[in-house]
């Protein structure tokens, strides 16, 4: 489902930075990853999210947060939920994060992000280590009874077209390096399993 984008910059030529990758995560002090977050609308990939940024940014950390709802109203404002779309959506979110992973940060991403292959390009676009698939694996049938903001319940009465899991498709993260189950944990014991993930992995000094 990837879309082929025409390079139109052939003749731009890419300036060396004064201040080296290697030089600024030294001065945070812990390695840079992209947290990517997937998983279906309601399933708590925001709020695990947020939990995660917190308890990274209280341990000194250098982190940022995109979320995709905040990120629809913006830079990807001009996108809609076609296939192609979501596409395009997660490939400038995966660039925007790999800007910030060379920044030296901890970024976490919450996006649906439903394919896998567009999951795969972000992560063949970072560095080795730097992608780390944090999957939200809640149960559709939980997420619709969450309902937050009742769009299942639009969904399903056909107000809403091509919604993730009701009538268009979600694709299971097969190898996620964090498997997080928010219908059998709190919140608070979800974000740890992630933040203790970083920690036996060597991220945080
Ligand atoms: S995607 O698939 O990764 O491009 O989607 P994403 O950028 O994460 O946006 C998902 C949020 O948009 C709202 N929304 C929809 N989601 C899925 N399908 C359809 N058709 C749709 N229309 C609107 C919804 O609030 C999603 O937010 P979350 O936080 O996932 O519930």
């Amino acid at each position: 489902k990837a879309v082929e984008t025409e390079d139109k910059s052939s003749d731009v030529v890419w300036h060396l930075a004064s201040v080296s990758h290697e030089e600024r995560v030294k001065s945070h002090g812990h390695r840079p990853a992209v947290l990517w977050f997937t998983g279906l609308s309601g399933s708590g990939k925001s709020t695990v999210a947020n939990a995660v940024d917190k308890m990274l940014h209280d341990l000194g950390c250098k982190t940022y947060l995109l979320d995709g709802d905040n990120v629809r109203h913006g830079l990807n404002g001009d996108l809609g939920f076609s296939d192609q779309d979501r596409v395009e959506n997660i490939r400038r979110i995966g660039e925007v994060s790999k800007l910030f992973a060379d920044a030296g940060l901890l970024v976490s991403t919450a996006f649906i992000s439903p394919f896998t292959v567009d999951r795969e390009l972000v992560r063949g676009q970072l560095q080795a280590g730097q992608f780390i698939e944090v999957f939200i694996d809640t149960p559709v049938e939980i997420c619709e009874q969450r309902d937050p903001k009742g769009l299942y319940k639009k969904a399903r009465a056909g107000e809403i077209k091509n919604f993730t899991g009701i009538d268009s498709a979600y694709e299971l993260p097969l190898q996620p390096e964090v498997h997080v189950k928010t219908a059998e944990h709190s919140i608070e014991a979800c974000a740890k399993q992630v933040v203790d993930y970083l920690k036996s992995h060597g991220y945080l000094k």
